[in-house]
């Protein structure tokens, strides 16, 4: 069984007199793996966000179906939705999110103290995230007091210590200058490499290069995968390129 199963998504939003209606998503379907580290990539518009909020259970679906371990999300009661979404899935935005009045240890310990963890365990599951982050030093500051990389890594801490299902990320290098950027990917492929599961949305080719998969969603569809395989990430690149390239001018240049 497929740890993410996303069955026939549709969403239409209607704006709030009735009258204009947008079709985000059509029919988007598509199954991530345990262990998998997938990139969705597709222009501005064409829906990833929409799928992600979807996927987060943050928004409902006009038509089709979310399993998460084969548990249908839409089946899960209103009361018990944010504990289920806290203790399933870890999530990273291009804002990072982080809550300013908050240290950075604050910030990461917020989803156990929802979950009502112990002061002693919490200690124990951010001490060796934080270190692995590289932030351990950095855990009484506030995200004021430090770099958009070092927020980030908080963020991914954040994500990182309930050990979730799998992490949902958009646009995680989205705010970052490019050493940044490189060490979030590095972050990502080392965790990704210890087993965590991770969707990420990107406009960035680097970012998506690294993943073992990439799906390419246009006119709300999934219109494209990609398999890294054995490729190196600048091999990855240029095939993520060519399809980029392809998928913008209607797959015309192929001959
Ligand atoms: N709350 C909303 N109400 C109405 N239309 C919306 C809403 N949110 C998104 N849309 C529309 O749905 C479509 C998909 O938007 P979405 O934000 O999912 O795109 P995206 O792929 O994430 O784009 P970007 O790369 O710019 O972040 C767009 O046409 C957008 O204008
Ligand atoms: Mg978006």
């Amino acid at each position: 069984m497929a740890l993410l199963e996303v069955n026939h998504l549709k969403k239409i939003y209607t704006t709030r007199f009735g009258g204009n209606q947008v079709q985000a998503l059509t029919d988007v379907g598509f199954t991530v793996e345990q262990g998998e580290y997938v990139a969705i990539m597709g222009e501005s518009g064409s829906g990833k966000t929409t799928l992600l909020n979807i996927l987060a259970s943050l928004d409902q679906p006009t038509d089709g179906e979310v399993l998460l371990n084969g548990t249908d999300i839409a089946s899960i009661p209103d009361r018990q939705m944010s504990a289920f979404r806290r203790e399933n899935l870890g999530f990273v935005f291009q804002d990072f999110n982080l809550l300013d009045t908050f240290s950075l240890n604050d910030n990461i310990a917020l989803p156990l103290v929802l979950s009502r963890k112990s002061p002693k365990e919490i200690h124990q599951r951010i001490e060796p995230i934080a270190r692995m982050l590289g932030i351990h030093d950095l855990l009484q500051k506030f995200p004021y007091e430090v770099s958009g990389g070092q927020k980030q890594r908080a963020a991914v801490a954040r994500a990182l210590v309930t050990n979730p299902q799998i992490v949902l990320a958009d646009e995680p290098t989205g705010a970052l200058d490019s050493k940044s950027t490189d060490g979030l990917l590095h972050i990502f492929e080392e965790i990704n490499r210890r087993g965590q599961t991770i969707l990420m949305v990107t406009h960035s080719t680097k970012a998506a290069s690294h993943a073992n998969r990439v799906l390419f969603i246009k006119d709300g569809v999934v219109f494209h995968q990609l398999y890294k395989g054995d490729l190196s990430n600048e091999a990855m690149f240029q095939k993520i390129s060519d399809a980029l390239t392809v998928l913008a001018t209607g797959g015309k240049n192929r001959e």
